[in-house]
């Protein structure tokens, strides 16, 4: 029985790895996406999600949109410099018109819906700002038992990409993200920056998507400005896929290695706003969150290249 899975998103060029490696993968079943503000304005990742969806032929899938902007704070930077001004790399325009608009039950609404229609305990996957899984938290604490586990892609525990000790998701809304990350009631395991900055696809990795069948192609495509952005800013000739490897670790359970630490965050408006404090102290009090600090790389990278190949190469003819 594949585990259900919700992706909560902000499509944003390594979502879109994320989402379709999901798709592609049997161990689960996409029960709904939702949207949320982040790399790109809100709109744009729910046409973004949508199209995405419509590409990977599961229009079927569920879709709403969520927080346009954060809790309390507004946080009004995106990152169209990094994921292109329509946040696919330039290539949204491309890919396939949606069948039909978004739910009008919205992200919580619709997140609700699938956890009480849901038998088996539900995996929730945040793979942008925390602004609709804490909303979700805080309006329906009845539900809280048919979450499975939360793994959120967020944070660092050393340096930023967004300020010098910030990630951008946690950054986005540091008040959600520590709403998350201390309560004690869903499993959290979270994906920093300090594993997924480790975990680069190199220029054969992505020669080899972008010859894995016509929609690796296409998504090999939208990664483009994604990697000049690595180039340019920090001269690497690789990407992160931020987002893929907290959804490998949905999919398989325990492929990544974590520590379990409790965390907080940093939500004063001083410079260490989003920063995430671990309480490495021994017997530190308050709940743990499950932090992904290592993993066997060349096989997550593997691993992802071969699920995304198997998912777009044509069907081999009878
Ligand atoms: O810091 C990386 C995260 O921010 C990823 O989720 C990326 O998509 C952006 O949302
Ligand atoms: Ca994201």
């Amino acid at each position: 029985m594949p585990t259900p899975l919700i992706i909560d998103t902000d499509p944003g060029v390594d979502d879109a790895v994320a989402l379709l490696l999901a798709l592609a993968s049997p161990e689960v079943e996409v029960r709904a996406v939702t949207t949320v503000f982040g790399n790109v304005p809100l709109p744009v990742t729910t046409a973004n999600a949508a199209r995405l969806l419509a590409l990977a032929g599961r229009d079927d899938v569920p879709l709403a949109a969520g927080a346009d902007r954060p809790l309390v704070h507004p946080q009004r930077e995106r990152a169209e410099s990094w994921h292109g001004a329509d946040g696919l790399g330039g290539l949204a325009a491309g890919l396939p018109e949606p069948a039909a608009g978004p739910d009008p039950r919205g992200a919580v609404g619709l997140m609700a819906d699938v956890l009480r229609a849901a038998p088996e305990p539900v995996t929730v996957v945040p793979i942008g700002p925390l602004t609709n899984v804490a909303l979700l938290l805080a309006v329906h604490p009845e539900l809280t038992a048919r979450i499975g586990r939360i793994v959120a892609m967020g944070g660092s525990l050393g340096a930023g990409n967004t300020t010098g000790a910030a990630e951008f998701n946690v950054f986005s809304d540091p008040e959600a993200a520590h709403r998350v990350f201390t309560q004690a009631e869903v499993p959290v395991t979270l994906v920093p920056l300090d594993l997924t900055m480790r975990c680069l696809a190199d220029r054969r990795w992505l020669a080899d998507l972008a010859a894995s069948g016509p929609r690796c192609a296409q998504l090999a495509a939208m990664i483009g400005h994604y990697h000049d952005a690595f180039r340019t800013r920090y001269g690497l000739d690789a990407v992160a896929l931020h987002d893929a490897l907290a959804v490998l670790e949905a999919v398989v359970p325990g492929t990544l290695r974590t520590t379990g630490l409790p965390l907080r965050v940093a939500c004063d408006l001083g410079p260490a706003r989003g920063v995430v404090v671990a309480d490495r102290r021994p017997a530190a009090p308050g709940p743990q969150v499950h932090v992904a600090l290592d993993a066997d790389i060349p096989a997550v990278l593997s691993e992802i290249l071969t699920r995304l190949h198997a998912w777009s190469a044509p069907p081999v003819s009878a």
